[in-house]
């Protein structure tokens, strides 16, 4: 073969394997048999061998590795690579959307939502139609050259097969991942050796990505979605146009991504994937949403870190697992003992979490935990990680089964359970240290007597100094006292005493509620305070008297007769009537029905009948709740006249129902 031919062969094999290459990576079609392809590269292979100085930089024999990177160079980014603010809250993307129009200052405008990969971030170059060169993030300006790695990825076009759709000169970035079903195939392999198992796909992905030998990175089988397209040679219009000419050209889009007229279809967008994105065969952890068109964008610019006219929604995510290292037990103010799960730290839905509640010793039976175990946890409600179950396989066969602690850990008094209950008590209330600056420090809070100038540490202190064993001591506590406290001057001091003796005007609800009485919780105080008006009346009325009371339960019920059976508590109840605190309901706060019970309200605007805070007093009486803004939790916006139309807009994309003066007076005639 003389030079030319091998030249001409050698250029018509690379054309040829890299049509079967797009055809089966990107359009799932193989029309040539594996027998016949491998025969098409070993030809390749040969002559390259035979021809090295014809071997060509996009060669798909390049995909199969080989080369060695020793250390990877540093490279400058041509154009930054920013990262996205983000958010989990559907709420804060009508904000994001309100900043664009407000931006742009007109509704005149698209969205295109996308899939958010969760792979490593990956820019690539072309000149002349070939690929130059994969640089990694790295720290936004600077990254690593890792393009021996990248050409293992079969979905990438080394070389265009019609370069004349793009410019010469061009960067189109991506999320490099490691497919599920390669990770999973990984994981199982390493498990039949004893192999601990890889984290997730994601790590796996960004590590393979870092290795010295391109030979394996080829066998992990790496892909890529290209979601960015950029040049200063001709530019496009939108960002969909530049998605559709990357498509066009040959580069791997996904075709999940959609043409968003209004926040109102990219909020559907999002709902439509919470769900099938799980379906995929890689992992996502949220959308993006990016305004198209190219001029609004660089209107809107960026911020020091994150472009204005791009944001991410994050999905919760909904579980994950993690190791349980431990258990331990906290004492709560009334002496009820949680069991606390001790994690191995994990990211879940945008925090780290270590601990984990496992609320009581039927649950922890249920779950029947084992030291070592690995276990499922779930954010409900988003602050709180539970405990949802546990992983059996990753048992260990010799692992002992957890069981509940005998004795208080704090004070090592025997625990009780009583009877059908599946709490523990430490009944030591008078002597345990946690039961009793837990106490205080109920006392103390917002909703109760709210003594803002105690905190935690002072409690400490105070406890610490043998000034207070009881809510009642702090009535007693001198200027002396408290001066004699590390870190307290005279100002501190003061103000320390002012906000005690501040307190003595909290209403007898307030009252009522910071007393601590297990399952009264704030609204159940105010309603036994309304109903018996005093508390003499409450702690004489029997079990009977509590139960005809609206919405107290045996439980409640119980528990008010018990606490007022016990003589500690009267003395203290004594001793607080002394120092003057409130006693009795006042004719201001008379409960008149519980017509709104549960339900929350918003007013805004001006009403005929009603000043807003009449209105506010009302829902009060009849056992509502008024909330600062609207939001998804909100059951109603009493609208008036002359509100503003941000907030009624708001309400109706959250389904918040709207009601008027009148709407609410039909409420509470009822
Ligand atoms: S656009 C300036 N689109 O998320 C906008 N990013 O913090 C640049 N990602 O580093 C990013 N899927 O690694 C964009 N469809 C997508 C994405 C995506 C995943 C990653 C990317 C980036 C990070 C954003």
């Amino acid at each position: 073969m003389t030079g030319e031919e091998a030249k001409r062969t050698i250029d018509e094999l690379i054309d040829k394997i890299e049509r079967y290459n797009y055809l089966y990576y990107q359009e799932s079609k193989s029309e040539i048999s594996d027998y016949d392809f491998d025969q098409l590269m070993k030809k390749l292979e040969k002559l390259e061998e035979e021809f090295p100085h014809f071997k060509q930089p996009y060669s798909p024999t390049q995909r199969v590795g080989g080369a060695i990177t020793k250390s990877f160079d540093t490279v400058e980014h041509k154009y930054p690579m920013l990262s996205l603010g983000n958010t989990y809250s559907k709420e804060e993307l009508v904000d994001f959307d309100k900043r664009v129009q407000k931006g742009l200052d007109s509704n005149d405008y698209e969205y295109i939502c996308e899939l958010k990969f969760d792979g490593v971030a990956l820019s690539i170059t072309y000149n002349k139609g070939v690929l130059e060169r994969g640089v990694t993030r790295g720290d936004g300006l600077r990254g690593d050259d890792v393009t021996n790695n990248v050409k293992t990825i079969r979905s990438l076009p080394l070389k265009l097969r019609d370069p004349s759709q793009l410019p010469g000169q061009f960067e189109v970035r991506g999320e490099v991942y490691m497919p599920l079903e390669v990770f999973n195939a990984i994981n199982s392999e390493r498990a039949s050796k004893g192999e601990t198992p890889l984290a997730n796909p994601r790590n796996t992905a960004s590590g393979t990505l870092k290795m010295q030998d391109s030979g394996i990175v080829a066998s992990r089988k790496l892909d890529c979605f290209l979601y960015a397209f950029l040049s200063d040679e001709d530019t496009v219009k939108t960002h969909e146009e530049g998605l559709k000419r990357l498509s066009k050209a040959g580069f791997n889009v996904s075709p999940t991504y959609r043409k968003c007229k209004n926040i109102d279809q990219v909020l559907e967008y999002i709902n439509e994937w919470e769900e099938k994105r799980k379906a995929l065969p890689l992992d996502t952890d949220g959308i993006v949403i990016k305004v198209n068109s190219v001029a609004q964008q660089q209107r809107l610019g960026y911020t020091a870190k994150n472009p204005r006219w791009a944001i991410s929604y994050k999905y919760k995510a909904e579980n994950t697992s993690t190791r349980l290292n431990g258990i331990t037990y906290q004492v709560g103010r009334t002496g009820a003992i949680t069991p606390v799960a001790e994690l191995e730290p994990v990211f879940l839905a945008g925090t780290t979490v270590k601990r984990a509640s496992l609320h009581n010793a039927n649950e922890m039976e249920r779950l029947d935990l084992h030291i070592g175990d690995f276990v499922f946890i779930e954010k409900g409600g988003e602050i709180i990680p539970k405990v949802t179950g546990v992983d059996r396989d990753k048992r260990q066969p010799q692992a002992s089964k957890v069981s509940f602690i005998e004795r208080c850990p704090e004070c090592n008094t025997p625990l009780e359970r009583k009877e059908g209950e599946a709490v523990h008590y430490c009944p030591n209330a008078e002597g345990c240290p946690p039961q009793i600056k837990g106490k205080i420090e109920h006392f103390i809070q917002r909703n109760a007597m709210d003594i803002n100038s105690i905190g935690e540490r002072t409690i400490n202190l105070l406890y610490e100094h043998d000034l207070v064993r009881n809510i009642a001591d702090l009535y007693d506590l001198s200027f002396e006292d408290i001066i004699e406290l590390e870190g307290f001057r005279d100002q501190s001091t003061k103000n320390l005493l002012d906000g005690i003796e501040e307190s003595k005007n909290r209403s007898f609800a307030h009252v009522l509620f910071a007393l601590g009485i297990r399952y009264v919780g704030k609204t159940v105080a105010e309603k036994l305070a309304g109903h018996f008006g005093n508390i003499d009346r409450l702690s004489d009325a029997g079990f009977d008297d509590l139960i005809n009371v609206p919405e107290i339960g045996d439980r409640i019920a119980e528990s008010v007769t018990q606490f007022f059976s016990d003589k500690n508590n009267i003395e203290i109840i004594q001793k607080l009537k002394q120092k003057g605190l409130q006693f009795e309901q006042s004719k201001s706060q008379i409960v008149k029905s519980d017509a709104l019970e549960g339900k929350s309200f918003v007013i805004s605007g001006v009403f005929e009948r009603h000043s807003r805070d009449e209105l506010k007093k009302l829902i009060k009486e009849h056992g509502g709740k008024i909330l600062s803004s609207v939001s998804g939790n909100l059951d109603y916006l009493v609208a008036g006249d002359k509100m503003g139309p941000s907030k009624l807009d708001k309400a109706r994309k959250l389904n918040v129902s709207i009601i008027s003066e009148t709407d609410f007076e039909a409420m509470i005639s009822e």
